[in-house]
């Protein structure tokens, strides 16, 4: 979704700015823009589409100046130009701001403007904040003040940073829903939505909470609250790298993470594993572990992707941990006032921490008194700070908007959690110890599926051309159908549909023929003979299809017109095998219809509206 970045220090802003933009891109967004301030005054430049539109400016002369705001638009209020893309000015043209969030009650604050005199020149609720404060700064207020009071007025969501021609060295920042993170370099700050832009400069870092208003000087931060009463903050140290957000080599960041999987599976998992006891050590959950023990009942709640790895999770905690399990979609959970309390465990999962959707589900179960878990990838978001504890993916930053080393590791981390409250609950050593054992050999498990992959790369280019899929999966598996008819629509743009095997029969059966391939992921295990029989209806309509096989399952050649072979495993871990091949799919399908894989159309990496 939209992204923000700031400088303000003693070098030319705007490469930082366009750099910093940059690697924000990963996010999604339709249009781009950045302001800067000189003696000249205030200089705006916007365009539509990509940030390398912007290129140019680099070498413009008139842009020229120490402290600048940049931003990457993802249209919500009016469609993605030239007037709508950010930053916005007020009337005076003296004041420039970026905001990334939804002003709910701008249609009132707008018109009560316009009643005023106030002149707009762009759809968006955002231009509405800046005539909104112009009114407070024509009272006397200093920009501080202004946005302070200003704010005091809105309904919404914001992380928005803004400079004035009047007061040409500071940068004001607020947020309310929409993260915004300080960098703290040498006689310089960088602030941004998040640390992609800020970690080529400094890893030292400050994050905002809701509610909190920064004044970044040339030399100083002062962070206070909305009612103008100072916070202290603490400055925090990231430990990503810069090669972490690169693409090292690869054509893709999506292709860089579906390979990087065996490393990060082997992150997520280092030192939680307890061999001798047969579990596991989580310390982000450990002293609050009872709750979940003696739970009533968990309800996993998420989004997309994140949503697909809750549903495994489900089974997993039912079959092992012998605890009632409810999988909810985030957005759906917030609004239809579930039936929660002390009894009820909450688990959000969330790859970004950032999700709108989530992050009000976390809230509602609290206002309800349930106790919230987090299982979270990005280290200090709104939903690691906003669950009572949690577990973190260690995963590293995922740039490819489409989630795919994110959603093994969480799928890991389930199974974490499912063994160390399993042995409390029901599993002997025994039995522990062989999932233990299973669980690290998974990345060696995920590097063989890797290595296959010129074959599943020959059967994306058969396949490219279809206009319709379905996948099919039964148990742990059908968690990961849902999962592989997403990963092909997001980046390729093929309609595709999961299913659980059996319920092809009530419906979906009528669309089989020559055009819809059907993947089936048909691993050796409880459900096997069950799928078989679902192979071999479709292949009596003349369907194609594609099946995730056990290495060493001759049978199912017989049936397939394409089988690609994944190591064994037991069966609640299957899901972290058959998952790669359909990411890979995905992919090269994407790659031979030549998609923008990276960042697909209408799609944002984080989505912090509802
Ligand atoms: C799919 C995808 C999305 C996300 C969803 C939740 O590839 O990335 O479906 O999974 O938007 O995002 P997080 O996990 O950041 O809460």
């Amino acid at each position: 979704m939209c992204g923000i970045v700031g400088y303000i220090g003693y070098q030319a802003a705007v490469p930082i700015l366009f750099n910093g933009l940059r690697r924000l891109e990963y996010r999604g967004y339709d249009s781009a823009g950045f302001a800067v301030l000189n003696s000249h005054g205030l200089k705006i430049r916007k365009r539509p589409g990509k940030i390398s539109q912007l290129k140019d400016l680099l070498n413009d002369t008139a842009l020229t100046g120490t402290i600048g705001i940049g931003h990457t638009r993802w249209a919500t209020h009016g469609e993605p130009n030239q007037v709508n893309a950010h930053p916005h000015t007020d009337c005076s043209g003296r004041l420039a701001l970026v905001h990334n969030g939804i002003i709910e009650n701008y249609s009132a604050l707008r018109k009560d403007l316009i009643a005023k005199g106030h002149v707009f020149k762009s759809e968006t609720d955002t231009e509405t904040l800046c005539h909104l404060f112009e009114e407070y700064i024509k009272t006397g207020c200093s920009l501080e003040a202004a946005v302070r009071k200003g704010l005091g007025q809105v309904v919404g969501t914001y992380g928005l940073v803004v400079i004035s021609a009047d007061e040409p060295d500071c940068i004001i920042a607020a947020r309310k829903g929409s993260p915004l993170v300080i960098g703290h370099g040498k006689n310089e700050y960088l602030i941004a939505s998040d640390t992609a832009p800020l970690i080529a400069h400094t890893s030292d870092v400050t994050f905002l909470d809701d509610g909190e208003v920064a004044i970044l000087h040339n030399g100083s931060v002062v962070v206070k609250s909305i009612d103008d009463r100072i916070v202290e903050k603490c400055v925090e140290v990231v430990d990503t790298d810069i090669s972490q957000i690169e693409k090292g080599g690869y054509a893709h960041f999506m292709l860089k993470e579906i390979m990087e999987q065996p490393q990060t599976l082997m992150d997520t998992m280092r030192g939680r594993l307890l061999m001798e006891e047969g579990t596991a050590r989580l310390g982000g959950i450990q002293k609050d572990i009872d709750s979940l023990l003696f739970a009533r009942r968990l309800v996993l709640t998420a989004c997309g992707t994140s949503w697909h790895a809750g549903l495994i999770g489900e089974y997993m905690f039912e079959e092992l941990v012998g605890i009632p399990v409810e999988v909810e979609y985030a957005s759906e959970f917030r609004y239809r006032d579930p039936i929660l309390g002390s009894d009820s465990v909450v688990i959000a999962i969330s790859q970004s921490g950032e999700t709108a959707d989530t992050l009000a589900a976390i809230r509602e179960a609290k206002r309800k008194r349930s106790k919230v878990f987090g299982i979270c990838n990005v280290v200090g978001s709104s939903i690691a700070r906003e669950t009572d504890a949690g577990v973190y993916l260690h995963a590293g930053p995922e740039i490819g908007v489409a989630s795919t080393k994110a959603f093994t590791s969480q799928v890991l981390v389930l199974s974490i959690m499912t063994l160390l409250l399993g042995r409390v609950r029901t599993l002997s050593s025994i039995r522990g110890r062989e999932i233990v054992q299973e669980i690290k050999r998974i990345p060696e498990k995920v590097s063989q599926v890797l290595e296959n992959r010129e074959q599943v790369k020959a059967i994306a280019e058969e396949y490219k051309d279809m206009r319709n899929f379905l996948y099919l999966g039964r148990g742990y598996n059908f968690p990961v159908a849902l999962e592989g008819a997403l990963k092909l629509k997001e980046i390729s743009y093929i309609h595709a549909e999961g299913y659980p095997a059996a319920e092809m029969k009530h419906g979906p059966i009528a669309l089989i023929d020559k055009a819809m391939p059907v993947v089936f992921i048909a691993t050796q295990d409880s459900v096997y003979d069950k799928i078989l029989s679902n192979i071999e209806e479709v292949k009596a309509r003349q369907g194609r299809v594609i099946a995730i096989a056990t290495e060493g399952d001759a049978e199912i050649q017989k049936l397939a017109d394409n089988v690609i072979y994944v190591p064994k495993t037991i069966e609640m871990l299957n899901p972290l095998v058959t998952i790669i091949p359909l990411q890979l799919l995905a992919y090269y399908i994407a790659v031979f219809r030549k998609c923008d894989i990276d960042q697909p159309r209408n799609l944002a990496k984080s989505v912090t509206v509802e």
